[in-house]
Formats: structure tokens, sequence, C-alpha cells
């Protein structure tokens, strides 16, 4: 006579019997799951039937056709036959409706949609909820009390701090450079940015640049943003249990690990520096006060201050976004000047009739340079440094053809794609700084470099003024050429990078 597997006669005591419950227990919750699995890719498969998109596979999605860092250029490819809009697939199970068409950005970017946290979550362990992750109330009373940090009246004076970090740069690149040997600027600038920001947004006072601490931050970065953008495509790195035990989870938590003692020793500085009085006296007598001083001194609405993890988000979300994304336009933009001499020439003659041979550089000057300034701007066109954001659907949309998604949803705004589409930009990949000149009109939403409506960029006017001032002095001084051997490759990461370095010649000039 055969005995059930539930048998009470069999389950007390029996090991076996013990095991049998447990698989079948473990059977059901995994049938159960397939099922949820299964209806969520069904709603999924409903909810996107008006944009098409090429197949993908029903567990890896379109991972296939993602190989080998060609992201971008593969999107660029959908783009051409998908117009405005397209989903895909991350897995069976999870998509994103990739958007680069002007007329969706605007609907997207003029709604209050919260961050995709399904995406966004992967960084939290590292730059916390600060003002980049947060939604809702708590992040508009942080943007508030931080926007007076970007005051015209804090920024002019970090004019002169900028200029004093590049100078060390450019005094290092004079050391390095010899005729035949290019040399990688990345990871320089990178430094430098890092440098400016200190100083600037964490009253820092000594060279992050020649500090040890600041290159294993940087390296910590560069870990933290690989290993973040890999988990976010892969299937097999959701669970965060799974993730931890898996090496590359634990390489994430060194990393984390890394980057928090570098901001923590940032934030221990300035509250021992706080505690002596003449110090504390410059700071009273400060109309405004710079960013981690706000942090240290704000007072929200309940009378409290902020909470140290409050403070250690918007501090690491800061020390972050403030030095790695200059450092991807700074880098992008000597490039481009590097592949075409004629603008080079004409913004080093533009900044030569500004400047003479002083290099002092100071805010005045920075409305004078329209020629660099085109020039910028259409570097950040052709490599945005932020190549896309996410927003996760609180309503459902109608875009302006028709179509719709409902709520729940997650939206990917391509700028990349955007920045490189024909039917916005003609001759998409031609560097022609004219498309900014004054007269040239444009949609409100073909170049989003700092994204648009209620979440764009805070730090835009920072920005701004760091890569006029690193352009300005950096042409002053040297004439750059690309090297034929390494033309960079722009590579989708948190922030774009160029998967092969970006390697420059450099030749002093007398
Ligand atoms: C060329 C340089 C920069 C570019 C291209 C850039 C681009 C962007 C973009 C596209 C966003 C929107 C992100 C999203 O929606 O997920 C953003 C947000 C943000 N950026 Fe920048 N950024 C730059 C420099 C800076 C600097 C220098 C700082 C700080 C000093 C900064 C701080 C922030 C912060 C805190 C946010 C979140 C703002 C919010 O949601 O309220 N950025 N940036």
């Amino acid at each position: 006579m055969s005995i059930s597997a539930l048998s009470p006669t069999r389950f007390p005591g029996g090991i076996s019997g013990l095991l049998q419950v447990a698989s079948l227990l473990g059977l059901i919750l995994l049938l159960f799951k397939a099922a949820q699995l299964y209806l969520h890719r069904q709603w999924l498969l409903k909810a996107v039937q008006q944009f098409p998109c090429p197949p993908s596979h029903w567990l890896f999605g379109h991972k296939k056709e993602f190989q080998k860092d060609q992201e971008l250029q593969q999107v660029l490819k959908w783009a051409e036959k998908f117009p405005s809009a397209c989903p895909r697939w991350l897995a069976g199970s999870r998509l994103s409706v990739l958007v680069y068409d002007p007329d969706y950005m605007k609907v997207i970017l003029g709604r209050s949609d919260p961050k995709a946290h399904g995406i966004y979550k992967f960084v939290s362990p590292w730059i916390g909820y600060g003002l980049l992750l947060l939604n809702g109330p708590t992040w508009f009373q942080h943007r508030w009390m931080l926007t007076s940090a970007f005051h015209f009246d804090i920024l002019k004076p970090y004019v002169a701090v900028i200029a004093n970090s590049v100078q060390v740069m450019l005094d290092r690149w004079e050391q390095l450079i010899s005729q035949d040997s290019p040399l990688e600027i990345f990871q320089h600038v990178s430094l430098m940015t890092l440098d400016s920001i200190m100083k600037c947004a964490f009253s820092h006072k000594s060279c992050a640049q020649l500090d040890r601490n600041s290159r294993s931050y940087i390296q910590a970065i560069e870990d933290l943003k690989d290993l973040s953008f890999s988990r976010i495509r892969s299937v097999f790195q959701q669970s965060d249990i799974i993730y931890s035990l898996s090496s590359n989870g634990q390489l994430f938590k060194q990393a984390c690990k890394l980057a928090h003692e570098h901001t923590d020793r940032v934030i221990k500085q300035r509250k021992s520096q706080l505690q002596n009085e003449r110090e504390l006296e410059k700071i009273k007598r400060k109309r405004r006060l710079d960013f981690l001083d706000i942090l240290l001194f704000a007072k929200m609405d309940d009378g409290n201050g902020f909470s140290n993890k409050d403070l250690r988000a918007e501090v690491d979300t800061f020390m972050f976004e403030g030095h790695d994304t200059t450092a991807s336009g700074i880098s992008w933009i000597l490039y481009a000047l590097a592949a075409h001499p004629e603008h080079q020439q004409k913004c080093r003659e533009e900044v030569q009739t500004i400047l003479g041979d002083e290099a002092s550089i100071t805010w005045e000057h920075l409305d004078q340079m329209p020629y660099m300034t085109m020039c910028i701007k259409e570097a950040l066109r052709l490599y945005p440094p932020v190549p896309s954001v996410s927003r996760e659907l609180s309503k459902p949309v109608t875009f302006p053809d028709g179509r719709s998604l409902p709520k729940g949803i997650i939206v990917s705004l391509s700028i990349y794609t955007l920045h490189h589409s024909p039917k916005v930009w003609p001759n998409p990949e031609v560097f022609d700084p004219s498309r900014f000149a004054v007269d040239s009109t444009q949609h409100s939403h073909s170049f989003l470099p700092f994204s648009g409506g209620s979440r764009n960029c805070i730090g835009k006017q920072f920005a701004m003024n760091e890569m006029k001032v690193a352009v300005a002095l950096t042409l002053l001084r040297f004439e750059l050429l690309p090297d034929p051997t390494r033309i960079p490759l722009p590579m989708a990461r948190i922030v774009l990078k160029s998967k092969n370095g970006i390697y420059l010649h450099l030749r002093k000039l007398k």
C-alpha cells in the first residue's frame, strides 16, 4: 500500500519526510513564482502592444542584441526602424520603453513621475537616497534647500578655485607629454573635477589631485558604475541575497566601503574645522553657505537638521554627480576639439582675445566666449555625459501621436539617441557648432544633456562654468591632436565612457 508524502505516519521524526514536505513546498513556491512572472509578462505584452520592437527571448529578453557594449549603437539602429519609442526587454518579465522623440520627451519631463525604482535602487547602497534618488515631498524639501548652493553669488568665486585645479592638471600634463606618446586624459580630468568639487562644495582645503585617497575613490567609482550597470541588465543579479553572495556583490560592497570612507573623511574634516571659532565666525558672516555647510546647518520645517544618513546620502550623491559627469563632459569636449582642428583654433583665438596670455579667468569672461560655448554644446550633443534617465509611470500617459502606456511601466529617456536622431539633427554625426548659433531654432526638447522639467540637473550652471574654464585654459596651453590608432568608442554606463579610453596628443604652445 503506498503512503502519501504528507501521511502523518511518516512525517514525524522522519528526515526524509521533512525533506519531501520541503521539496513540495519549494515546488509550489516555484510554480507560484513562475505563474506570477508569466502573468506579469502577459500584462507587459498587452501594455506595450502599440509599440513594436524586435523579437525577444522569453527569458533573456533582448540580451543577445545588446552584447559587447554596443548598447548605444544598437538603440540607434532600432530608432531608425521604430519611430519615437521602442520597448526593450531586459528579461522575460522586465522591460523599459526607450523613448527618443522630442515630443515624447516633453510629455514625460512635463509630468512628475518618480525615478524608476527598479533601476535606480541598484545604486542606492552606494549614493543613498540623496537628491538624485529621492522622490515626493522629501525630494522637494531637499531640492529647495540645496538650490541656494548654486546661486550665482556662490558660483562666482568658484571660477578662480576651478581655474586653480585646472592649472595643476595642465602643469602635470606638461611634465608627462612627449612628442610620440599620447596621454589618456579621462583619469587626469576626473582627478581635477574631483579636486574642484571638493574645494567648492565641501570646503576641502588641500589638493585632491595630489592625494592617494582621491585616486582610490575614483577607482572605486569606476568599479561601482560598471558593477551597477551590469546588475541592472542581468537576469541573475536581481535578488539582493544572491547578489551579496556573488563575487560581483562582494566587489560592490568593497567599492562602496572605499567610496564611503572618502565621503566620511570629508564630512569629519569639515565638522572638525567648524569646531574652530574663527571658521565658525567666517560662516556666520557669509550671506550664502556652501553646499556642505547648508547640510550641516540646515533646519527642516520640524526644527531638526539632516539626519546623519541623509547627510551622507547627499554628500555621496554630490561627490559622484559633481565630478564624474563633468569629467566625462570635459574629456569628450577636448576629444571633439582635437578631432576638429579648425574649430579648436577658432575657440583658441576667441579665448586669446579675451584673456591675452594672462590665463587668469574670471566669472565675467565666461559670457564672452560664444564660439567656445557653441562647441561645448555641440560636444555635449554628440557625447551626452548622462546617456539616459528613467521614470516609472505613476499614471497612464498618452503621447501626441495617440499611443499610450499604462501606470507602472518604466520609461527610459534615451538622451544619446535623441541627440543622434537624424529627424531632430540633420547629419547627426557631423560636429557642427553652428547648430547652436543664437539665431538657430530647435525643438524645446531636442537638446537635453541636463535633462529637463523639475528633475533637471541642479548643478547645470556649475558644470557649464567648469567646462568653460577647463577648455579655455587647456586651449591656451596646448594644441590637441587625436590619436588615429585609438579613436574613442562611446559606451553606455551610468555616465558616458569611452570603451578604449580617451587618448590625445598634446603639443605645448609657444
Ligand atoms: C556636464 C555635467 C553634468 C551633466 C551632463 C549632468 C546631467 C544630469 C542629468 C541628465 C540629470 C537628471 C538625472 C535623472 O533624471 O535621473 C542630473 C541630475 C542631477 N545632477 Fe547633474 N549633470 C552634470 C553635472 C552636475 C554637477 C556638477 C552636479 C553637482 C554639483 C550635479 C548634480 C546633480 C544632482 C544632485 C541631480 C539630481 C537633481 C534632482 O533630481 O533634483 N550634476 N544631472
